[in-house]
């Protein structure tokens, strides 16, 4: 098994190894390699659903969906029907996965947000539709002094009502589902629990900051989100089919590229739960 880091601090690729035969010893590298680098992509593991299950709850409990009732499972982020058939663009879950182009940490609007999720290629397009991903550990340290100062007791809103409305994506659950994702609270600094780094915590689910002007905060969320996701501290990869990554939500922004709309593409993702013992959404 070997690295191959992308920058000294953020993204590598993971090889020569074989995750439905992974030693405790191998975990615990990986582990480590993952609290340093962020972002870990296995080119060619070829997992199937319950494998890739598998290695996600290496990395604690899985997180379930977007509705409570439903056991946690790998979900598919894709294009196309269980025959391969690309659906047609009026399609309810084409419409969701719009969102996803948008710069985000996966479940920010829970009150525990993911800890890590996990993506695997099982359709590609020729061109485009790389996943991209942002450090918010470098993005914190690229705020001013000041800018730093301002924002560290500072707490946001974040919602699936507000993220989700502007692309149609709301329709996707129930009123009764809907309930369950009430807007909650994240400060806008958060310590990263494993490396004491401190995150610049935005993305598109914060609507705005508390105690602040609803819309002028709101601006400067997106603005906030916009800067910190530039290059250098930025990594995309180009999938190729049996890739799989696993990225820390907690430290991380991630979105999806755009791809020829008339072209397939399926990723299966995996969840992991964040570590609060009282999270209601973990499995
Ligand atoms: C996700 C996501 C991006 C992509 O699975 O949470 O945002 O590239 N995916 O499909
Ligand atoms: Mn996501």
């Amino acid at each position: 098994m070997n690295i191959e880091p992308a920058s000294p601090r953020f993204g590598a690729f993971v090889r020569n190894v074989c995750l439905t035969q992974l030693t405790e010893t191998d975990f615990q590298k990986i582990l480590s390699w993952w609290h340093q680098f962020a972002v870990l992509v296995f080119p060619s593991q070829h997992l199937s659903s319950e494998e890739q299950v598998d290695f996600t709850k290496r990395f604690g409990r899985l997180e379930r969906g977007l509705r409570k009732s439903q056991p946690p499972a790998a979900g598919m982020i894709s294009n196309i029907d269980r025959q391969g058939n690309l659906l047609p663009p009026s399609n309810i879950g084409r419409k969701f996965n719009i969102g996803n182009s948008v710069w985000h940490t996966d479940s920010s609007y829970k009150r525990v947000a993911a800890k890590a999720s996990l993506l695997s290629a099982h359709t590609v397009p020729a061109s485009g539709g790389q996943t991209e991903w942002a450090d918010m550990r470098q993005g914190y340290d690229a705020l001013s002094e000041s800018m730093k100062n301002w924002l560290s007791n500072k707490v946001a809103v974040h919602s699936y009502r507000f993220s989700h409305a502007w692309h149609k994506g709301l329709e996707f659950l129930s009123e009764e589902d809907l309930d369950q994702l009430p807007p909650v609270e994240h400060p806008i600094i958060k310590v990263h629990p494993d490396t004491n780094d401190k995150i610049l915590f935005v993305g598109r689910h914060a609507s705005h900051i508390i105690g602040e002007d609803f819309r002028s905060s709101r601006k400067l969320l997106r603005e906030l989100t916009f800067e910190a996701a530039q290059e250098p501290r930025t990594w995309k990869h180009q999938w190729s089919v049996g890739d799989i990554a696993v990225w820390d939500n907690r430290c991380v922004l991630h979105r999806a590229r755009r791809y020829p709309s008339n072209e397939p593409r399926a990723m299966a993702r995996t969840t992991v739960a964040g570590d609060d013992p009282n999270n209601e959404w973990a499995a």
